[in-house]
């Protein structure tokens, strides 16, 4: 099977007053196409820092990220851009949706980008709107909804413009148990029938479950020795391993 993501001895500092604290130390580590990773670890850990560097929106301080065959270093930042756009889904963990857009227009906005035209694929944006329980909510403007509404148009967003590789950073954190169970449904499909490749961020062990392998990202540094690899991950077995780590 071929390779989505190779990741390098990834190293990110951060400036915290006068000093630069390393963020990710050495981190390394490959995902294959059609596969669902899961990384956790502790409340500032790293997980976003890595998210945003495996995306090409910010650069490391060292090491490599290589996006289906294309060391992201090697190119300039429209090379990058094009390579986010063309390749990654992103569901950020604050949303970042447009504020002056509607609901379906922010779902719209990868198909835009990319030159098309949402309005001819409106049968297919409701379909997604529906399966995520927010048709309701299509004309809304973002500052009328709720967080968890905010969330499931931002996952709507990432999944309609079909790019291969899913960057999911804790996509249920706002969303009941029932409504999250869905979401970790829809992302399980979108690898199984879509084919595509999820990178998912969490802290809930029942969503971790959904993964083919859970990664553990402590201090900087990837936890070897916890790593869970399927098929059938429990969802004891991720309770076990953050206990056993501490987190
Ligand atoms: N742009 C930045 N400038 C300075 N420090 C930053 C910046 N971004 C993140 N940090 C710091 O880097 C550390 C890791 O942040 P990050 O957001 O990656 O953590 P996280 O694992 O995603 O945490 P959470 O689970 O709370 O979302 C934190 O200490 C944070 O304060
Ligand atoms: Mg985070």
């Amino acid at each position: 099977m071929s390779t989505a993501l190779e990741v390098h001895d990834l190293y990110k500092f951060h400036p915290q007053g006068d000093e630069k604290v390393p963020i990710l130390r050495g981190v390394s580590f490959e995902v294959r196409e059609k596969e669902f990773v899961c990384v956790m670890g502790p409340s500032g850990s790293g997980k976003s820092t890595l998210l945003h560097l495996l995306s090409g929106l910010d650069e490391p301080s060292a090491g490599h990220v290589v996006l289906s065959g294309e060391d992201l270093s090697s190119l300039g930042d429209r090379g990058r851009t094009l390579k986010r756009r063309d390749g990654v889904g992103y569901v950020f963990q604050f949303f970042n949706l447009m504020p002056n857009l509607s609901v379906a227009e922010n779902i719209g906005l990868p198909i835009a980008i990319a030159g098309g035209r949402p309005e001819q694929r409106a049968e297919e944006l409701n379909e997604l709107a529906r399966k995520l329980g927010i048709e309701s909510r299509l004309e809304a403007l973002p500052h009328q909804l709720s967080g968890g509404e905010m969330q499931r148009v931002s996952i709507a967003r990432a999944l309609i413009g079909g790019q291969p590789l899913l960057l999911c950073d804790e996509p249920t954190g706002n969303l009941s148990q029932k409504a999250g169970a869905e979401v970790m449904q829809l992302l399980r499909g979108a690898v199984d029938d879509g084919g595509r490749t999820v990178l998912l961020v969490t802290h809930n062990p029942r969503d971790a479950a959904y993964a083919d392998r859970v990664l553990f990202l402590v201090d900087g540094e990837l936890a070897q020795d916890a790593e869970l690899s399927g098929p059938g991950i429990r969802v004891e077995d991720v309770h076990a391993a953050l206990a056993n780590l501490a987190i």
